[in-house]
């Protein structure tokens, strides 16, 4: 009796060490912020666990020393760099164990973000991703690095959809490529990682009231199945996917959240206030420890995102930009208690940001060659981040000279503000009065991470 009992709390007890709220970090902006002020702003959030999305060693690296637990990501588009034995031991050897030795503490290495995607992530997918996992893996537990987990990553869309979780089970099409790696997450103990976007999942998936991706179930919508009932879509998400692994054979496989957010532009339902709801909600949910119906207890997250992208491909949805808790200047957008201690507090700000000076371009009005007026937008949109003007988005409602403003605003900006980046066949003029608008801001950007490193004379690869 007191020997179960005894297991019973070390079990417990290895749970709630083992649970965690991390967060993630993608470097697709035009001006990033310097790894050691993320290092901080982690630091001085108590933020122990990284969920890079790159695998940049020169990136690792800075986490040297700073036990912050660092997992890395392997994209879908380069996995022909280690679809062979040899290339696959050169990667870990580059990306895994040599930041190891220099200190970082590399947890685990996703494989794939989304390989199997048929919606946002569909230009990407890569059905070959089990094979790489596998040659991974091998190359790790040659190295001595067995301790570095191999998982894969997989959005919502792995399942076929059904009204109610029971009846959720993966899509015919990929089933025996997730047959497969559930086997080898099983063999060695990596979990299921999952990737939820709860208004995409409410709204163009089950097309439910968007109240349904809140916590705090204001509506009163329910979703009922069998004898439970869910009042919230998060929980859903979670157990539609527990049941298809359950009927593939691994009911105790445990479920990682890798990336779990709310943007705040570019998609209906995105803005900071709801983004500061849905946060409130969830990290309550999580520090419950409650779990889902199906998996009851802890459950591991990771927020996505730190701060927003604004490079990243429009091809795969216009609110991939909008991710951030922060913006890309690394000024947080909303109150957000990271501490978890459920307070109404901004996350801590970035220390140390240099901001270009207070310089905007803007149009001069000049409509008497409209050719000429468009053919410089569409020039200023092509290079830098337009996607805040586009249908829905926060500056869609600007008039069209100012939207012109806007675009040639964000090309003088990502061009540090050089004076020949506001001609625009004389189109553009730089003023220092700021010309935002109301739910419309124009951003001044930070000098970028490359030059400073630049200046201390060192040449990095990203
Ligand atoms: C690093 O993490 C270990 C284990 O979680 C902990 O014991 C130690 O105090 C941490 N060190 C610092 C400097 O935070
Ligand atoms: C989804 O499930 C239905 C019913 O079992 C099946 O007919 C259909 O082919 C499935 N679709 C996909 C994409 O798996
Ligand atoms: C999953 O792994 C566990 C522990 O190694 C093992 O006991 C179990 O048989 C595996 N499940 C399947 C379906 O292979
Ligand atoms: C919200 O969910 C809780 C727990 O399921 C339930 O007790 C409560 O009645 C719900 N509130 C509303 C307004 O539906
Ligand atoms: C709920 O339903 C399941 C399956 O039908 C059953 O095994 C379980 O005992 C039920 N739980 C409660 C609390 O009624």
């Amino acid at each position: 009796m007191r020997v179960i009992i005894i297991i019973g709390i070390c079990l417990v007890m290895a749970t709630q060490v083992n649970s965690f709220v991390g967060i993630t970090w993608g470097r697709q902006q035009t001006q990033q912020l310097v790894p050691s002020m993320v290092v901080d702003l982690l630091l001085q959030n108590k933020i122990s666990q990284l969920r890079l999305m790159t695998s940049g060693y020169d990136i690792i690296e800075i986490f040297s020393g700073t036990n912050i637990s660092v997992s890395v990501l392997m994209g879908n588009s380069f996995m022909y760099q280690a679809n062979r034995k040899d290339l696959a031991y050169n990667w870990v050897n580059d990306r895994i164990k040599d930041p190891i030795n220099k200190g970082a503490n590399i947890v685990e290495l996703t494989v794939g973000s989304e390989p199997f995607s048929n919606t946002f992530l569909k230009q990407v997918t890569n059905y070959n991703v089990v094979p790489v996992l596998k040659l991974m893996r091998e190359s790790l537990d040659e190295m001595g690095l067995g301790h570095v987990r191999t998982t894969t990553a997989h959005g919502m869309d792995v399942l076929n959809h059904t009204k109610v979780p029971s009846e959720s089970d993966f899509r015919d099409d990929i089933k025996p490529q997730m047959i497969e790696s559930l086997a080898e997450f099983n063999r060695t103990g990596a979990p299921f990682v999952l990737v939820m976007f709860p208004i995409h999942f409410v709204k163009d998936v089950m097309n439910y009231p968007i109240e349904f991706a809140f916590f705090d179930n204001n509506s009163g919508f329910k979703i009922k199945d069998g004898n439970i009932t869910y009042t919230n879509a998060v929980e859903l998400m979670i157990d539609s996917v527990a049941w298809a692994i359950k009927k593939a054979g691994y009911e105790n496989m445990k479920i990682m959240i890798a990336q779990i957010g709310w943007p705040t532009d570019g998609y209906p339902h995105a803005n900071v206030k709801n983004a500061e709801r849905f946060h409130k909600g969830l990290l309550k949910f999580i520090t419950s420890k409650k779990g889902t119906p199906m998996k009851p207890g802890p459950i591991d997250i990771y927020l996505h995102s730190l701060c927003d992208e604004n490079q990243f491909n429009k091809i795969f949805g216009l609110f991939q930009r909008h991710w951030g808790i922060y913006q890309a200047d690394g000024n947080p957008k909303y109150k957000i208690d990271l501490s978890l201690q459920g307070r109404d507090v901004l996350p801590t700000q970035a220390k140390g940001i240099v901001k270009m000076p207070n310089r905007w371009c803007k149009f001069n009005g000049d409509t008497t060659n409209m050719d000429l007026v468009n053919k410089n937008y569409d020039l200023a949109c092509q290079v830098s981040d337009c996607s805040q003007l586009e249908k829905g988005a926060s500056c869609d409602g600007l008039s069209y000279a100012s939207k012109v403003s806007y675009a040639m605003n964000a090309f003088f900006q990502k061009n540090k503000q050089e004076v020949k980046d506001c001609d625009f066949d004389g189109l553009g003029q730089i003023v220092a009065t700021n010309p935002s608008e109301p739910n419309c801001e124009f951003p001044i950007e930070i000098l970028s991470f490359q030059d400073q490193r630049v200046q201390n004379g060192m040449v990095l690869r990203v």
